[in-house]
């Protein structure tokens, strides 16, 4: 039976999508050449995400998403225990999935994502939705940077920004401005590219010169083949703790499955896929697996 995507051995750096190779985006696991394998100068700002929405939503469906967010799921809900009916703001909503399941979970949810065409898958899966669940989310259209223009301070107890500092080319006025809008007692979930393993995806895929740059920069270029940041958890902890939102807690996101390949699929083999997830919720919690977890989720408590 076809069970999806699992590990391949090393074979070395034929394994991957390489430049020249095919299947690869520009940019998707080397930061140094385009297509036809020349030199390509490896990013040194982060950009912005437009331009990455199509490939973004073409893999919603794919191991690698799919991972990401059953886990920032269940962190959430571990996060979130206890407390009923939240007021939560979700930046950068994208395509609405943790929008969706909050609002599903009884929670009253505003989405915000300055992409129209993700906004409208968004608001398509929320269509499908019953009306109560309807009528606790709201999704729209803007830039999360003026956020502070449209809601008072202390409006929300709860603000998710996922996918979205990594587009930045300094995350610290965006969480200044989100922290803003918290409540007493409100959390600040971020979900962002770690810096501390950058190396770890470009050297899976055999592109040493990506990896080396990486120990030297916090800029990269995504498997959406746009370039991006990272952030490192200390760097975060010191912005968190100065906007009075503290780390409270924080998680490894994708340590086993970040290099699986862009059609990957989930397991098809429901034990399979348990014991996948299982595996991978464990080393989000666990030192030091979650040390080098492509992603972190950082929560910060006000
Ligand atoms: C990688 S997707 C993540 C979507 C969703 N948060 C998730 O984790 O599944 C990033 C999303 O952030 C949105 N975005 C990026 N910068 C933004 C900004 N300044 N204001 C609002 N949305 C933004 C993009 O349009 C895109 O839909």
């Amino acid at each position: 039976m076809d069970s999806g995507w699992a590990p391949p051995s090393w074979e070395g750096p034929g394994l991957y999508a390489l430049p020249g190779q095919g299947g690869a985006l520009p940019g998707q696991g080397d930061g140094g050449h385009d297509r036809l394998g020349q030199e390509r100068r490896l990013p040194s700002r982060s950009g912005s995400f437009a331009g990455g929405t199509g490939a973004w939503l073409d893999r919603l469906g794919g191991l690698r998403n799919f991972v990401r967010q059953e886990l920032v799921s269940r962190q959430l809900a571990e996060q979130l225990a206890g407390r009923s009916a939240q007021r939560v703001l979700d930046i950068g909503c994208g395509q609405g999935t943790q929008a969706l399941r909050l609002a599903r979970a009884g929670h009253y949810v505003t989405g915000i994502d300055s992409d129209p065409v993700a906004l409208g898958v968004a608001q398509g899966a929320l269509a499908e939705e019953a009306p109560e669940v309807r009528g606790r989310l709201q999704l729209l259209s803007g830039d999360g940077h003026q956020c502070g223009r449209w809601f008072g301070p202390r409006s929300f107890d709860v603000v998710l920004c996922h996918g979205v500092l990594m587009y930045l080319p300094d995350p610290d006025p965006m969480i200044a401005s989100l922290a803003r809008l918290l409540a007493p007692g409100g959390l600040l979930s971020l979900l962002v590219r770690n810096r501390d393993a950058l190396a770890l995806r470009p050297a899976a895929a055999g592109d040493w010169r990506a990896a080396l740059h990486a120990f030297e920069s916090d800029r990269y270029y995504n498997r959406l083949g746009l370039a991006a940041r990272a952030d490192r958890l200390a760097d975060l902890s010191v912005t968190l703790s100065e906007v009075s939102v503290p780390v409270r807690h924080w998680y490894g996101v994708r340590v086993f499955t970040d290099n699986a390949p862009d059609d990957a699929t989930p397991p098809v083999d429901g034990r399979q896929l348990a014991q996948l997830l299982e595996a991978e919720d464990r080393a989000a919690r666990t030192d030091p697996y979650r040390q080098v977890a492509a992603l972190l989720h950082v929560i910060g408590a006000k």
